[in-house]
């Protein structure tokens, strides 16, 4: 047994995988064999669904096929319809996707059923719901009457008409899919491993997606973008950058959107994000937080230089949802919305070759202390 300890699990390898290869030095992300970059520019997000979950891209009736499953299953039970009006107001929006999750299992007649084909109509409904739930929590709170969804809208774009009431123009319809895409898949991160360790012990993938949404939810991981809108909103203006991050880092506080734990270089999504981003502003009435990032990322890399910190995923998709005019709050959990692709495409692969996980912990703590009655202590 080792008496080493692997801090945060850096370098460790907990499975194989065919779903995705990051090269964090050369700046590379690979789906089942594909460039980032090529999907970005040539697919949809629900063709990266079917690859996920299928590690091939779909025929042409197989997308068909995918895309009619998923109008089928968005529609949300009236249990969750009901929790949903019942809770608006009292809880963030990443907290009510989670409880969705939770509420769909628990109706769920055949959760426990693991087999490949139950498994990935699962990973299917999930996919569904989670826009509907999004949309719908976010016009009850606002006081307005839920958007019914539209069949002729590709699974992004009728998001947004939900969220919003409004048919996203073709460049928003583009930029948001793209965004979709983007996020729907990257190894062996801390939420798609929280995932795996709750299926590893044979629980249902509804449980195992909760716990991924727990774990994306913090601010070192998906949490990170909503923190980035927030860092941006305080800075405020150019002439504050140096003043406010300088005082940040003298805090020992951390910059949201920077560093990575496996890229040692800038994130390839933030490279498309930013060039998304330069896209949308060109007509964006919102686009002084998209500037204003771009001015911090130019300081940080003339402050941070040398150091292996970079921009990463998070640090363009706050300022590119806000140009879509989306509020922060749903920032993280539209990377939830994107991220059940991934989450549950490794949960096939875990629950098709389970093994439980269970590593150990090196005990550092007292020894051989008798044990002393509460009268005596
Ligand atoms: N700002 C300032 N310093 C940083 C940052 C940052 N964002 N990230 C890392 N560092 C520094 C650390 O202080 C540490 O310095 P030290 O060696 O002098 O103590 C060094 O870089 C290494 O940091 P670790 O925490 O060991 O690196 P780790 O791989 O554990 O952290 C993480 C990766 C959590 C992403 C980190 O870079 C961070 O906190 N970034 C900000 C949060 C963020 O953007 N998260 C989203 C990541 S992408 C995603 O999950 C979707």
């Amino acid at each position: 047994m080792s008496e080493s300890i692997a801090r945060g699990l850096e370098g460790v390898n907990v499975t194989a995988t065919k779903l995705c290869r990051i090269d964090g030095i050369k700046g590379e992300l690979i789906y089942s064999g594909y460039d980032i970059f090529d999907l970005a520019q040539n697919s949809t997000f629900e063709e990266v669904a079917f690859l996920l979950w299928n590690l091939r891209l779909p025929s042409a009736a197989e997308l068909a096929s995918l895309k009619a499953t998923l109008l089928s299953e968005r529609n949300l039970s009236d249990l969750n319809s009901r929790v949903l009006t019942e809770i608006v107001g009292q809880i963030r929006p990443m907290r009510a996707l989670e409880m969705a999750v939770i509420t769909a299992g628990a109706l769920d007649k055949n959760s426990s059923d693991l087999t490949n084909s139950q498994l990935k109509q699962t990973a299917a409904r999930l996919t569904a719901i989670m826009p509907t739930v999004l949309a719908r929590f976010h016009r009850l709170r606002q006081g307005l009457e839920p958007v019914p969804p539209r069949d002729d809208l590709g699974h992004s774009a009728n998001f947004l008409w939900m969220l919003n009431g409004r048919e996203p123009n073709a460049l928003e319809q583009r930029v948001f899919d793209v965004a979709m895409i983007l996020h729907a898949e990257h190894e062996m991160n801390a939420s798609t491993f929280s995932a795996l360790v709750t299926a590893s012990t044979l629980s249902d993938m509804y449980s195992a997606i909760a716990s991924a949404i727990g774990t994306l939810k913090g601010p070192l991981h998906g949490g990170a973008n909503e923190a980035v809108y927030k860092l941006v909103e305080a800075i405020g203006s150019e002439q504050n950058i140096a003043s406010h991050v300088e005082a940040l880092l003298a805090r020992g506080e951390r910059v949201m959107g920077i560093g990575h734990r496996v890229y040692k270089t800038t994130d390839p999504r933030a490279i498309i994000l930013e060039k998304l981003g330069h896209e949308l502003a060109e007509t964006s009435p919102d686009r002084k937080y998209f500037d204003l990032s771009l001015k911090l990322r130019d300081y940080l890399a003339r402050k941070l230089e040398g150091k292996p910190l970079y921009p990463n995923v998070d640090f363009f998709s706050a300022s590119v949802y806000k140009m879509l005019g989306i509020p922060s709050d749903l920032y993280t959990p539209i990377f939830a919305m994107s991220r059940i692709t991934g989450w549950t495409a490794h949960l096939l692969e875990q629950y098709a070759d389970n093994r439980l996980v269970r590593p150990n912990a090196l005990y550092e703590g007292a020894s051989n202390r008798p044990y002393t009655p509460i009268t005596s202590r």
